[in-house]
């Protein structure tokens, strides 16, 4: 997209649209990835210039890039609430369910969600689907008998994957693995995740459902912007 002759990346701009939603004394829930981190790059320059916001990072990743960005960051223990949470997604459907995780941050991601009053979800539009499951979908469960885990999944045709890094089993911010699943269409999301998340050694999945408040995508020429009344 050509904005004042110059190419900005379709993620970058969504993400930079989104910042103009935050307001000084805000406490902001900071995403994992690349579309969240041209939010937090922004946040941080909007900052430097006066801007009085108070962050939670949703992965070490993110808070190493707010702490460089000079945003300052709080925990739970601070505050039980968060007004506005900007973060990316692998996937989003037309009801602004998703998938998420594919940075392996996806349990933080949630929990700031849960306690966010506005979760906006920034991107290209690459990420809009009919049917949320041709991206894996992230599975976190713990060390100890993940093996179990994978055959459960396995039960529940998720075709799984233990995600590897350098050869590896990939380790969470949390010590956790990721058990990525290859559903192909998932026709009830709500059910799927309550599904997963009983199995005993899960958790957290990847399926946000009634989570995402407001969408930005943008493709070469547009915004496409999408909101959820309620929650
Ligand atoms: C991180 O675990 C994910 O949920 C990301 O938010 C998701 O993978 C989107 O990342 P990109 O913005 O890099 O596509």
């Amino acid at each position: 997209m050509l904005i004042n002759e110059k190419v900005i990346p379709e993620k970058q701009l969504a993400a930079e649209v989104a910042c103009d939603y935050i307001k000084d004394g805000m406490i902001v829930g900071l995403g994992t990835g690349t579309s969240a981190e041209f939010a937090v790059r922004k946040l941080g320059k909007l900052v430097r210039e006066g801007l009085s916001i108070r962050g939670i990072p949703t992965s070490y990743r993110t808070k190493k890039l707010a702490e460089a960005e000079g945003i300052p960051l709080i925990d739970f223990s601070e505050s039980m609430f968060i007004d506005i949470t900007i973060d990316g997604a692998d996937e989003i459907d037309e009801n602004l369910n998703m998938i998420k995780g594919g940075g392996a941050a996806l349990l933080k991601e949630k929990i700031v969600a849960s306690v966010s009053r506005k979760e906006i979800i920034v991107g290209s539009k690459t990420k809009m689907v009919d049917h949320l499951g041709s991206f894996p979908l992230p599975v976190e469960v713990i060390t100890f008998g993940w093996q179990v885990v994978f055959n459960q999944l396995e039960s529940l045709q998720g075709n799984p994957d233990l995600r590897l890094n350098n050869g590896q089993p990939l380790v969470t911010d949390q010590g956790n693995y990721i058990v990525d699943c290859h559903f192909k269409k998932i026709s009830n999301p709500k059910l799927l995740e309550n599904q997963i998340n009983m199995i005993p050694g899960v958790v957290e999945n990847g399926l946000f459902i009634n989570l995402c408040t407001k969408m930005i995508l943008a493709d070469e020429e547009k915004l496409i912007i999408k909101e959820r009344k309620t929650r």
